[in-house]
């Protein structure tokens, strides 16, 4: 059985992911799927990518450890973890860069570059983008900003170890220009006139400014560089350095990394070159994709234009989104992701091209043969043009198919099977059953012979849609009376595996249609309550640093004072007025802001505080001698306050000191 690696990148848990990530392991787990459909043993990898300055920070920030930090974004509720098994995806092995075997395989793999003298001791001057984990040289800027991300650089000074880069810099080039290790080939040119070029220089591959990083065992103080890090993930999740796993020799060299295209320059330079320096094996082959862009422009926290694709699986469905995703983007380019067209994808494609097909043809089974097919209706002697051209369409789509999905192009392998798809529902329409079916005696037999080949043509179909919907797939088979035999690869390359006699059931609604308004509505709402779920729980005003001397606070006048009468302001929805009494025997009148926290009757009786010696005020036309005291704080985003209350028994009139 051919073996066969395929790998995604491993997250950076710094935030919760987006849609833009889903779409990169969305893609690689329908690849990886594909792969086992045909028949490979696949080795799928993912994981995440928990070490680094940015890390620390945001821990720091956070108040907590960075391995806690992590935790919650990895492990916690809707975190990493539980969104890949949302999406159904079938990765075979996880790695986290923290996990013990990794952190000890890292330290080998470092001292193992050292020892074959690719790693010096130096003093690295230079930039550092924090975010991206990436150091610059002055000439790499962009307008002085990071050349990835378009943010502010640090200065960055301080010994390190390098990685002698620049020696590999002529075998890597041909490796780029002379085999087809880079896909798209676009990438190719960008890497070579960008960076190597102008001249590979050797790469910082330690810090010392911070410790959430692997130690470098024989020189402490120093943590390895990120990405150092992250690279080796690929071979010790199959057990390089390592004796947790014992998949190395099976397994390596990767068939394919999976990769956004901000970081083929890691995976088509820096991996190569360490695996040189290691003496191993390099990796088949990477391909970069592109972004899912939103408005023209990256998705990011900092510009608040995340799409959360825990949202969309919630309210389409967790196939429908899968299939949206590599339906209708080109996996090389970037694409405009909009709540829209992921709708009109839906509707078109799946609801009324597909889901039609299905729900007519199953239904016309059940209503004109009672659910079950003749024996013999797969034969038909007089084929009309229209029945040749669909059984040729359906019977060559897999091969059209493989060629797409072998080049990594799933988007043209599901138009491929669309464009069958819409032909199948042409051929109802040719057929018009509905009128074959006025006379059973004299037309029963070729009535039967048109369901079979739109039941032969949907199976045919669904089986190349396991990689990109298996659970829908499942449901369908179930509907159309495709049993095990006819779900499989070889199958879908014949026609005719379907049974004369299969008995189609006419079952749910596979994709139901969606509401464009009402569902853009929704899609808005549901992302506000997100965004207000991810506010703080409880916010509170940070103290004062300016001290005040004790006489000043005792000119400040506190005294409890009783609600004798509390009544809304007209034409005020805030102000509330106090008639109180204050133990002087004279009213006093304070008019206070908090309405929308209390409604005046609740109020009259109660003990509370007030400072009575603030100027008079005039609001809304009426006199406020005083203020009342609450507690304030911001619990979500909303501003909550409560009036302080006293013990009943206490006077008015007492002085609070
Ligand atoms: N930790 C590194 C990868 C190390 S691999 C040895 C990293 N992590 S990441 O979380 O920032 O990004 C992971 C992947 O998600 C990258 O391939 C990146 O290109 C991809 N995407 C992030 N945003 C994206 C879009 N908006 N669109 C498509 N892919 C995007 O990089």
């Amino acid at each position: 059985m051919k073996k066969y690696y395929i790998t995604t990148p491993i997250y950076y848990p710094s935030d919760k992911l987006h849609i833009g990530h889903t779409y990169c392991t969305v893609a690689t787990d329908a690849i990886a799927r594909y792969k086992r459909l045909i028949g490979c043993d696949v080795m799928f990898l993912t994981g995440t990518d928990e070490h680094g300055q940015k890390i620390e920070d945001k821990a720091k920030e956070a108040g907590v450890t960075p391995q806690e930090f992590v935790d919650k974004i990895v492990c916690g509720p809707r975190g990493v973890l539980d969104l890949w098994k949302l999406m159904n995806i079938s990765n075979d092995r996880f790695i986290r860069t923290t996990d013990d075997y990794h952190v000890a395989a890292i330290q080998k793999i470092f001292k193992k570059l050292y020892d074959n003298g690719d790693i010096y001791k130096g003093k690295y001057v230079g930039k550092y983008c924090k975010p991206c984990e990436s150091f610059w040289t002055e000439s790499q800027l962009v307008d002085g900003k990071c050349p990835d991300c378009g943010r502010e650089v640090q200065d960055a000074e301080e010994e390190a170890y390098f990685f002698k880069l620049s020696k590999y810099a002529d075998r890597i080039q041909h490796l780029l220009e002379d085999t087809d290790f880079l896909e798209p080939r676009s990438r190719v040119n960008e890497m070579v006139n960008n960076f190597i070029k102008p001249g590979l220089e050797d790469l910082c591959v330690s810090r010392t400014s911070f410790t959430w990083g692997v130690p470098v065992d024989f020189d402490p103080g120093h943590v390895v560089y990120v990405w150092v890090d992250a690279l080796s993930n690929y071979i010790t999740a199959l057990g390089y350095c390592n004796d947790k796993y014992d998949d190395y020799e099976t397994f390596w060299p990767a068939d394919v990394h999976i990769v956004g295209k901000e970081i083929v320059r890691f995976h088509s330079i820096i991996w190569p070159a360490m695996l040189m320096s290691l003496g191993e094996p390099l990796p088949k082959k990477v391909f970069g994709h592109g972004w899912l862009l939103l408005d023209g422009g990256k998705m990011s926290k900092s510009k608040g234009n995340v799409v959360d694709p825990y949202i969309l699986a919630e309210m389409f469905g967790v196939d429908a989104l899968r299939f949206f995703l590599m339906r209708t983007f080109p996996f090389g380019s970037d694409g405009n992701f909009s709540n829209e067209l992921l709708i009109q994808t839906i509707n078109t494609d799946l609801a009324n091209d597909l889901g039609n097909l299905v729900s007519r043809t199953t239904a016309m089974v059940g209503k004109y043969f009672g659910g079950q097919l003749p024996a013999g209706c797969r034969d038909w002697d007089k084929p009309e043009p229209f029945d040749t051209e669909l059984k040729e369409m359906a019977a060559g789509l897999r091969e059209k198919y493989e060629a797409a999905m072998e080049s990594f192009a799933p988007h043209k392998a599901l138009d491929e099977v669309f464009k069958v798809i819409q032909r199948a529902n042409k051929y109802i329409d040719e057929n018009a059953p509905w009128a074959l079916a006025k006379d059973m005696e004299a037309n029963g037999k070729r009535l039967a012979h048109v369901m079979y080949n739109l039941l032969e043509t949907t199976r045919i179909c669904a089986v190349l849609l396991i990689p990109f919907m298996p659970d829908s797939m499942d449901k369908l088979f179930a509907q159309i009376g495709a049993d095990d035999s006819c779900r499989t690869w070889d199958s879908a390359g014949q026609w005719g595996s379907l049974s004369d006699t299969a008995a189609p059931t006419k079952g749910e609604n596979l994709f139901p249609r969606v509401d464009l308004e009402k569902a853009l509505q929704a899609l808005e709402e549901a992302a506000a309550a997100a965004k207000k779920a991810a506010l703080p729980d409880l916010e509170l005003e940070p103290q004062l640093e300016e001290k005040v001397d004790f006489d000043t606070f005792c000119k400040s006048d506190f005294r409890a004072v009783k609600v004798k009468a509390c009544e809304n302001v007209k034409k005020s929805n805030k102000l509330l007025k106090f008639t109180l009494d204050d133990g002087t025997g004279v009213d006093r009148q304070i008019l206070s802001g908090i309405a929308q926290f209390y409604k005046p009757e609740e109020l009259v009786g109660k003990t509370l505080m007030a400072i009575v010696n603030l100027p008079p005020r005039k609001m809304m036309g009426q006199e406020s001698c005083g203020m009342l005291i609450s507690a304030v704080h911001t619990e979500k985003g909303e501003e909550r306050l409560n009036l302080l209350m006293l013990d009943d028994k206490i006077p008015a009139g007492a002085k609070m000191c």
